[in-house]
């Protein structure tokens, strides 16, 4: 008899277990019975669909409470196929109880919301949504490596622990083992005697490492966790989140959008080839025309639009915008928003925009008012990457660092990568968390992870 098989290969390639005994374990998540027989359906995680398992109560007379919601059981029986869903099936010769779960579980049958299930990150994954979603996510996963290992590049590792602060907006954690009452009167002294002899962040970024891996390898990636002490309790902001930085040599603002749209198009093509039962979940569930929406990012080009033009059409809309834009200013979620969900529908690429708004890596434009840089809009999400070409030019960079009043210090060893054969380079940042909410249709980025942190939020 074979042990413990997965159940998805079980649903997956019936014809290899039906007319044989089988072992199969999972957690009950539907049961119904009738007077001599019950049917429960029970699932493993190694896939969306359940497996349904048919007792006959005569036989099976040992512990008996394996009805409840989320029990943990271990079952012998023989794979047969069912008689009206075409379907493998098994009919149970050995129910073992491996752990019981009793009525206050709190994800009960009844369809809860995404706010609820929030509360409880240790249990909601058991769910069918969560199941669909972690699945998604690793798939997802998979495609991006796959992308960047398809087209040669290294997949290179940056620290979590910096000493700099890449995006310059001053929303790093700091790192410290000092505790509340640490008696130190200045900042300096307080670092100074702390773990590193200096003040240490997590990361925001590993780009301004992966340009030296760049510098060295050529076309490398990241893909890791990212923190961002942002004020931003918004659906699309979490202080922990997961981002993959291409950066490649010798490539301009050009050849990296192209890199960047040619990536999008892999991965969402990837996940849907497979995952395609997941995406049919989500599309049922939580955005109809899902998986056209999809197709159509694949199929079709992205649009190009110069930030000035942007402007132009956000003020010719007429729109009453929360928020007010001209040339100079950000744009706003309202903004992209209404860029991408109702003007093109479409992904579309907003560049050059003001070097002011920009970080001090980018680089500047002849105009000398605008930098090469690009952020990747989508509809329903806004901004799911941040792209630019690198400034190379070393004075340029250097007053660019002096003007935001940064420590030069901290910046030493980066501005030497242009005194030491500089050559021109690119990159971009996926966040993983808002890729996954457009490929799901989910709409708050905390249902993209098992384990959000976000202010004030901070569950175990
Ligand atoms: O636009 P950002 O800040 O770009 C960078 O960090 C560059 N250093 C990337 C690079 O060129 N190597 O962030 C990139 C992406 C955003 O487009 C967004 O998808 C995601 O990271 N992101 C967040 N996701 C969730 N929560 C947050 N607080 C995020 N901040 C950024
Ligand atoms: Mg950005």
């Amino acid at each position: 008899m074979q042990s413990n098989i997965d159940i998805g290969k079980v649903l997956l390639n019936p014809k290899k277990f039906v007319g044989k005994d089988i072992e199969v374990c999972g957690w009950v998540k539907t049961s119904r019975e009738s007077k001599n027989i019950a049917f429960i359906e029970i699932n493993d995680g190694s896939s969306l669909k359940h497996l349904q398992i048919v007792i006959d109560k005569s036989l099976i007379t040992q512990n008996t409470k394996f009805m409840q919601l989320c029990t943990a059981l271990r079952i012998v029986g023989s794979c047969v196929m069912g008689q009206n869903s075409n379907l493998p099936e098994i009919n149970a010769k050995n129910i073992e109880v491996l752990g019981e779960c009793p009525l206050d579980y709190p994800i009960q049958k009844k369809p809860h919301s995404l706010e609820f299930l929030r509360e409880h990150p240790h249990l909601r994954m058991r769910t069918n949504t969560f199941n669909a979603m972690f699945r998604l996510r690793s798939i997802l996963s998979e495609a991006i490596h796959k992308y960047f290992w398809e087209n040669d590049f290294l997949y290179v590792h940056t620290p979590i622990i910096v000493g700099t602060d890449c995006e310059g907006a001053g929303s790093s954690f700091y790192v410290t083992t000092h505790g509340y009452s640490h008696g130190c009167n200045t900042e300096q002294e307080y670092c100074q005697s702390d773990f590193f002899g200096t003040s240490a962040y997590l990361t925001v970024s590993g780009q301004l490492e992966g340009e030296a891996y760049a510098l060295a390898l050529g076309k490398v990636y990241t893909f890791g966790p990212t923190f961002r002490a942002e004020n931003s309790n918004t659906t699309r902001h979490v202080a922990e989140f997961w981002m993959i930085e291409p950066e490649v040599a010798f490539a301009d603002i050009e050849d990296i959008m192209e890199i960047c749209t040619q990536m999008v198009k892999y991965i969402v093509q990837f996940v849907l080839d497979k995952a395609k039962s997941e995406i049919e979940f989500f599309e049922k569930f939580y955005e109809k025309g899902l998986v056209a929406k999809l197709q159509s990012v694949v199929q079709n080009e992205f649009i190009r639009l110069d930030y000035k033009d942007a402007v132009k059409i956000l003020l010719d809309s007429k729109k009453n915008f929360e928020y007010p834009i001209k040339w100079g200013l950000d744009l706003q979620t309202e903004h992209e928003k209404f860029l991408a969900d109702q003007v093109y529908k479409k992904p579309v690429f907003i560049v050059n925009y003001p070097k002011d708004l920009k970080a001090f890596y980018m680089k500047q434009n002849e105009d000398n008012l605008t930098v090469a840089a690009t952020d990747l809009l989508f509809p329903g999400i806004g901004e799911i990457i941040g792209c630019s070409e690198r400034e190379t030019d070393f004075a340029k960079l250097l007053n660019a660092v002096e003007s935001r009043n940064m420590k030069l210090a901290d910046y030493k060893n980066y501005l030497e990568l242009r005194k030491f054969g500089s050559a021109p380079h690119s990159g971009f940042g996926l966040g993983l968390e808002r890729m996954l909410m457009y490929i799901s249709g989910i709409s708050n980025i905390r249902d993209t992870q098992g384990y959000p942190r976000a202010k004030f939020e901070l569950r175990v």
